[in-house]
């Protein structure tokens, strides 16, 4: 299993994802400000791995806290929250961390536990969310798996992988289960402009795990498509709201309305942490813009001149009418959205 993230005595040590596939190096993060800045850097990405980074980063903050009050430790508690809050605006796991965290803190708090129980306690909690991830990538492919062709290609946008998740992945996790399922799939890889997670990061732990990748372009999709070249397009999602709208990495939309002119199944698999039942539609999803140079410039090179106006939003929103099925850890959600999430959300669940 790719080691995206791991909960380590010394901290919580990340494969570094800027300097992959060339590098294969850690970052060790022992405050809740590193992990704030590896968040932020995009040392980790994608919306699962950032989830239970940040709470792991609300949790190193509290076990690394030199408070004697629980008065004090509270107030630092905020700062640690708001901290790693202000890192990345579209994923709502990050929030889902940082809240599923913040609430233990205060029920322990309420119920009277000493600093020593609360510091132990936050920090189990955030090492069971990262088993949870696994589990929950496992079930997404177990419910997923069928959805593949039983032989063909499926496109894939962005990684939705082990790297964005605590391992297996929850898009190219479905693709996995299939092939473990003896599928015959071999994956397109979108390249992802501008950050390259396609090229750089879906290529490389797709080759690791011996599935045939071949990447493309962003703008080449269309054309395999009307070849017949495409059986599916499978993708992770970075926040879903509570009619189906789908914020996923930029380019996403695209891929989505490609599909169904060719009458391709658009799938998005994503863990039910992902799914944000306070934001009624996309229209309400914050989309993050990141800096220009990521579009001006490749491998510190200049790519455009000087003064040029850029654009960077780093996600779109799918409508939900473009997804064909929603492989989530609980189940597969279909059409309409509103109705089955809602249905899904009062279910009791083994996760
Ligand atoms: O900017 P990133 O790399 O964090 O964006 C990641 C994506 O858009 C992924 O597709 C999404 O988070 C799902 S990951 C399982």
């Amino acid at each position: 299993m790719i080691p995206t993230l791991e909960w380590l005595p010394t901290g919580v040590n990340f494969l570094d994802q800027t300097k992959l596939p060339l590098e294969e190096t850690y970052v060790l993060a022992t405050s809740y400000q590193e992990v704030a800045t590896v968040i932020r850097d995009m040392i980790v990405r994608g919306a699962p791995a950032i989830g239970v980074s940040a709470a792991m980063g609300v949790a190193i903050g509290i076990d690394r806290s030199k408070t004697t009050t629980l008065d004090a430790l509270t107030a630092e508690v905020d700062v640690i929250c708001d901290t790693l809050a202000a890192t990345r605006p579209t994923a709502v796991n990050l929030f889902w961390g940082i809240g599923r965290i913040r609430d233990l803190y205060n029920r322990l708090v309420e119920g009277g536990a000493d600093i020593a129980t609360i510091k132990k306690a936050v920090v189990e909690e955030a090492c069971q969310m990262y088993d949870e991830d696994i589990a929950a990538c496992k079930q997404m492919g177990a419910h997923g798996a069928a959805l593949m062709p039983k032989t063909g290609t499926v496109l894939t946008h962005c990684n939705a992988g082990a790297l964005a998740t605590c391992g297996y992945g929850s898009a190219l996790g479905v693709i996995r289960a299939a092939i473990e399922r003896g599928h015959t799939i071999d994956v397109l890889a979108d390249e992802t402009r501008p950050f390259l997670q396609g090229a750089r990061l879906t290529a490389w732990e797709l080759m690791k795990d011996n599935i045939q990748t071949t990447v493309l372009c962003d703008n080449m999709a269309g054309h395999l498509m009307s070849k017949g070249r495409i059986q599916a397009v499978i993708v992770g999602a970075d926040r879903i709201a509570a009619n189906g709208d789908t914020a996923n990495k930029i380019g996403t939309y695209s891929v989505s309305i490609l599909a169904k002119e060719h009458g391709i199944p658009f799938y998005v698999a994503a863990p039910w942490s992902t799914i944000d039942l306070a934001t009624l539609t996309g229209d309400g999803i914050p989309i993050e813009q990141r800096a220009a140079t990521e579009v001006t410039h490749s491998n510190g090179k200049q790519m455009t001149p000087d003064g040029v106006g850029i654009e960077n939003p780093a996600f779109d929103v799918t409508p939900a009418k473009y997804v064909t099925a929603i492989i989530t850890e609980r189940g597969i959600l279909r059409a309409p959205y509103e109705e089955s999430i809602r249905a899904m959300t009062a279910q009791e669940q083994p996760i």
